[in-house]
């Protein structure tokens, strides 16, 4: 399918260098830039907020694809939107008013994203799917980059895509996701593919480029 779109995750970057990181990802064919917000408490690790984001928001005219892995989303959402995020996902399992947590991130002018953890069932998307403009499948468990890939998001993301029933909704995949691991995803229902460390492998925008266009290769014919 050769409309399926690549997300570096910068987690995975230099943050020391993460502007000029960003470009690299962008040279190199980048269709989106997913930025991993961390809490230190719904993941047991720390990355960045809305000021990070926003110091690099003028690098790239990129997608800004903001997953955050934190337990009170709704407090900063407005925050995110002004540091420049174009989507916004929140993970289901913290949001206690899930609808209402969606509706305004599209109030805002965003993409509304719902993520779930591998263990998540997705019934708990079956009456927002109208509210939704991605489901983002975690196939590692939140928190940190290089885990390897969990095999039972295939068939959730195949369930996913029959529930929506010919919706136009992304279906984002992140963990693990390699030019071995995509082909699968991709052929039950994935349109978006995160990868962290198999694109910021080498260091430079041709290595990141070989990257990118592996995984891109891999689901081609699909
Ligand atoms: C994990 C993050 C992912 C991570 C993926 O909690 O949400 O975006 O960066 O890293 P890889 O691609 O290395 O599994
Ligand atoms: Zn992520």
């Amino acid at each position: 399918m050769s409309d399926v779109k690549i997300s570096p995750s910068v987690l995975a970057a230099d943050f020391g260098r993460l502007a000029e990181e960003i470009q690299a990802v962008d040279q190199a064919g980048a269709d989106w830039i997913h930025l991993d917000v961390m809490d230190g408490h719904f993941v047991p690790n720390l990355t960045f907020g809305p000021p990070i984001i926003k110091s690099v928001r003028g690098v790239t005219t990129k997608t800004f694809d903001a997953h955050l892995m934190v337990t009170n989303p709704d407090r900063l959402l407005d925050t995110y939107r002004e540091a420049g995020a174009d989507i916004i996902t929140v993970h289901a399992e913290v949001c206690d008013h899930l609808d209402r947590t969606l509706s305004h991130i599209r109030e805002l002018g965003c993409r509304a994203g719902v993520s779930l953890n591998p263990h998540t069932p997705e019934d708990c998307l079956r009456y927002i799917l109208d509210r939704v403009d991605l489901v983002l499948v975690m196939s590692v468990n939140p928190g940190f980059g290089g885990q390897s890939f969990i095999p039972t998001a295939v068939d959730k993301i195949a369930r996913i895509r029959d529930m929506l029933d010919g919706r136009e909704v992304d279906i984002q995949v992140d963990g693990g996701i390699t030019a071995e691991t995509a082909p699968a995803v991709v052929a039950a229902g994935a349109t978006v593919l995160v990868a962290g460390s198999a694109v910021f492998k080498g260091g430079s925008v041709d290595s990141y480029k070989q990257n990118i266009e592996a995984i891109r290769g891999s689901v081609k014919s699909l």
